[in-house]
């Protein structure tokens, strides 16, 4: 955007002008002796290649001279948001030099440029003292011969830099606007990135309300497989269905695929084959809006933004304060939120930097509760809080969790003893499901998986 913006405030609009003075010079020279004028501006042309030539080599270093300043921006910004690991690994050395290896790329890049730049004014300036010697040569024949006298000559010979200067301005300019050219092609590269989830077009479905005694929140994931790379698939065949109001839980190992559901279930990615239903209606006919209006997720890393705790509530909606307290007393966040300096006015700074991991999840309750969402989502929602806090917030979940349709994800297996159905996951793949005791009973992968954590308490 900066070198675009150059391409104004450095005046390179004022090639107009020096292509104007370009043509006045030639005509004015053609009007006063032709043989001369004709040398001159047949020397125009070699000119105009080599300068063509060295814009071209100029552009492509330029274009490589800003990709390695991007690769040199992300990197310093990584390493200002990872210090601590920087620090706690000693990897200070290491990145540095790392660092200084991708600025080395960079300053070589940028000294092509240097040189293709320099190369074009150079190569004028002395194309341009050639050019007097040829007028000087040339003329002094004329002038000998008879045709020219010496006051014409001393014009041409003025004419030959006033030639030549309004050329050397088009460079620089040209330069400058190769340089925006360059900043072009990498902002529209990123603009015409496809957007890859879009909704469709046409008429879009809407969810129903549930109405009273008409509950609504089924989901239906039919035959869903999935990868985030096309030959790696994550999600293999799932096939399961979600009453209204039902509350599951979704275990099992690392890995397993269990927040990938989460994101397909959002639409933050799309399945490769298979397709899921909320309430009957495939997800791909609802406008986003309208999915992610019904569906309230509370992830493992909350994100905050700068600004007041209330306002990272509301997240931009219009709810007024006493909606966003009975909220937060909802989800029993009031106390802590209460302890806060300034309660529900006091500034948050940068992605929370001022809260600690389980203080940012239970602001993400009170997130959820305000909006008041008919699907319930929980991605390892309490991994952060201590045993107590957990205990005050599953109080408070079970009445949040009324009349929704709930999924949790939790490893720690205590925590979702209560729900209606467990599904097990492993590599992607449902291997079980069923009631606590069920699972139990059947001995399979949720069995041992539960016993290894009784073993671990005790
Ligand atoms: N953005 C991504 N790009 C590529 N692969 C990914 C991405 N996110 C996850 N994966 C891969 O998909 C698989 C499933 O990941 P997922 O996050 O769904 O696991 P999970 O069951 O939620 O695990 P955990 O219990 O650790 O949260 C993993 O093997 C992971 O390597
Ligand atoms: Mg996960």
């Amino acid at each position: 955007m900066e070198a675009l913006g150059d391409v104004f405030s450095t005046g390179a609009i004022g090639i107009v002008s020096d292509l104007f003075s370009l043509i006045t010079v030639i005509v004015m020279m053609f009007l006063l002796q032709w043989q001369l004028a004709l040398l001159l501006t047949v020397m125009l042309l070699p000119v105009t290649a080599l300068m063509v030539f060295f814009q071209q080599r100029y552009r492509k270093a330029n274009y490589r001279a800003r990709e390695e300043l991007s690769k040199l921006n992300s990197m310093l910004q990584e390493n200002v948001v990872g210090i601590n690991v920087v620090q706690l690994f000693r990897r200070e050395r290491f990145n540095s030099e790392v660092f200084r290896a991708t600025n080395q790329k960079y300053i070589k890049e940028v000294d092509k440029t240097i040189f293709h730049d320099s190369a074009i004014s150079a190569t004028l300036e002395w194309i341009s003292l050639g050019a007097t010697a040829g007028v000087l040569y040339a003329g002094s024949l004329l002038v000998l011969r008879g045709p020219l006298d010496l006051g014409q000559l001393a014009a041409f010979i003025l004419f030959a830099q006033r030639l030549f200067e309004p050329l050397r301005q088009l460079a620089e300019k040209f330069t400058s606007i190769q340089a925006g050219l360059t900043a072009v092609e990498r902002i529209s590269d990123l603009l015409n990135e496809p957007v890859e989830i879009q909704d469709r077009l046409g008429t879009l479905a809407t969810l129903p309300q549930s109405t009273s005694g008409h509950q609504r929140g089924s989901i239906q994931f039919e035959d869903v497989w999935f990868g985030y790379k096309p030959s790696e698939f994550v999600l293999k065949g799932l096939n399961f269905s979600i009453a209204p109001g039902e509350k599951i839980a979704l275990v099992g190992p690392t890995g397993a695929g269990k927040s990938s559901i989460i994101r397909l279930l959002c639409r933050l990615y799309e399945p490769s084959r298979g397709r899921i239903l909320i309430d009957g209606v495939d997800i791909r006919d609802l406008p986003q809006q309208e999915l992610r209006r019904h569906i309230g997720v509370i992830l493992q890393d909350g994100f905050l933004f700068a600004g007041d705790v209330k306002s990272n509530i509301a997240l931009g909606e219009s709810y007024d304060f006493e909606q966003i307290r009975a909220a937060s007393e909802q989800t029993n966040v009031a106390g802590f939120i209460e302890q806060l300096p300034d309660g529900y006015n006091t500034e948050l700074r940068q992605r929370g930097a001022n809260l600690s991991g389980g203080q940012k999840q239970l602001l993400a309750f009170a997130r959820v509760a305000v909006r008041n969402p008919q699907l319930l989502v929980l991605d390892e929602a309490t991994s952060n809080l201590d045993v107590g806090t957990e205990a005050d917030i599953q109080i408070a979940l079970e009445q949040l969790l009324e009349q929704r349709t709930a999924i949790i994800i939790a490893h720690r297996l205590s925590t979702i003893r209560n729900v209606d159905r467990i599904l097990v996951l492993r590599q992607g793949q449902l291997v079980e499901s069923g009631s606590h005791a069920a699972l139990l009973a059947a001995n399979g992968l949720y069995a041992s998986l539960y016993k290894l954590q009784l073993l671990g308490v005790a």
